[in-house]
């Protein structure tokens, strides 16, 4: 197999058993479809077995192919690694942070980024934000080197450090009758109409826990699967909901009123997050260092294990 399977072949793999698709792996690699898909049969040919099944639009691994993608996984690491001595000889002139930030943390992650790029050029960044089932398995693979959650997971050894608060607020439409009320008790509020983000977001358990907590539930109207539809709804008047006070940072103020209500705003952390083992890249650690040294950055508890 060494004499004859190139390294790009198993760079599309890679990409192919990592993001589970032939297309995205294509546009992954600026590659087009027919090139990745017959440079799959060429190695799938020399290795003498099938790789990887196609059962409708879902592909599946083979054993043999789930084999290889752990092969190239290591293969990829100790380059990585490689990659990653070089860049500290370097300096930070050059190297690439990636990142990957769980749904809410979009609506300030980019910034910092942005800030850290004005800081250092000749950095290539790459940002992915997904859900957070995704961002578990990242975090589980060690695909990345740093990732932004509401909450560090429990199940993963990681390296958790807050970075920013993290302020879940009640948000109503202006007119709502309890907008100009103080100290809404949580037994009033949560008769209220209230609209969900999807099961399994950070911001919902926190919502649900506070709740729970004064053995009170709620029941929610709808359910929206992002931050965005959940405030279009509240304006189209269809109840009310809490969220990151982040969340809003690109509104008018005024637009929505935040309700005072008992318990609220639940105060949380944004964490950057990484799994125990890995070693964090000198870029890595000089963003971990500026994100810390921000004004608006969390009382460190910095490195705090998990
Ligand atoms: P989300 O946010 O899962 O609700 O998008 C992350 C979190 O606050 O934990």
């Amino acid at each position: 197999m060494r004499q004859h399977t190139t390294f790009r072949q198993l760079e599309i793999f890679e990409a192919i058993a990592r993001l589970g698709s032939f297309t995205r792996a294509s546009e992954e690699l600026y590659l087009s479809q027919p090139t990745v898909s017959m440079q799959m049969k060429k190695l799938a040919e020399m290795i003498g077995a099938p790789l990887i099944e196609q059962v409708g639009k879902k592909i599946h691994l083979t054993p043999d192919g789930q084999q290889l993608a752990q092969a190239t996984r290591e293969i990829f690491g100790i380059l990585d690694r490689y990659t990653m001595s070089v860049d500290e000889r370097r300096g930070l002139k050059q190297g690439r942070l990636s990142l990957m930030a769980i749904t809410t943390a979009s609506y300030f992650a980019p910034r910092l980024l942005g800030e850290f790029v004005k800081l250092y050029p000749g950095i290539d960044v790459s940002l992915r934000v997904t859900n957070k089932e995704q961002v578990l398995a990242s975090i589980a693979d060690n695909l990345d080197d740093l990732y932004f959650v509401g909450q560090p997971p429990e199940d993963i050894d990681v390296v958790a450090t807050p970075i920013m608060d993290n302020p879940i607020i009640v948000i109503a439409a202006p007119d709502h009758p309890l907008a100009n009320k103080k100290n809404i008790p949580l037994e009033r509020i949560a008769h209220e109409t209230w609209l969900m983000r999807e099961k399994g977001s950070g911001t919902r358990n926190a919502i649900e826990r506070i709740f729970s907590g004064h053995g009170l539930n709620i029941h929610p109207r709808l359910e929206l699967g992002s931050n965005e539809a959940i405030k279009q709804a509240i304006l189209a008047g269809l109840g009310i909901s809490a969220l990151s006070r982040h969340a809003l940072t690109l509104n008018q103020p005024g637009q929505f009123a935040v309700l005072d209500v008992e318990g609220f705003p639940i105060l949380r952390h944004w964490y950057a997050v990484y799994p125990a083992g890995r070693q964090l890249s000198v870029v890595a650690r000089a963003f971990l260092d500026y994100l810390l040294g921000r004004e608006d950055a969390a009382p460190a508890k910095a490195g705090k294990k998990k």
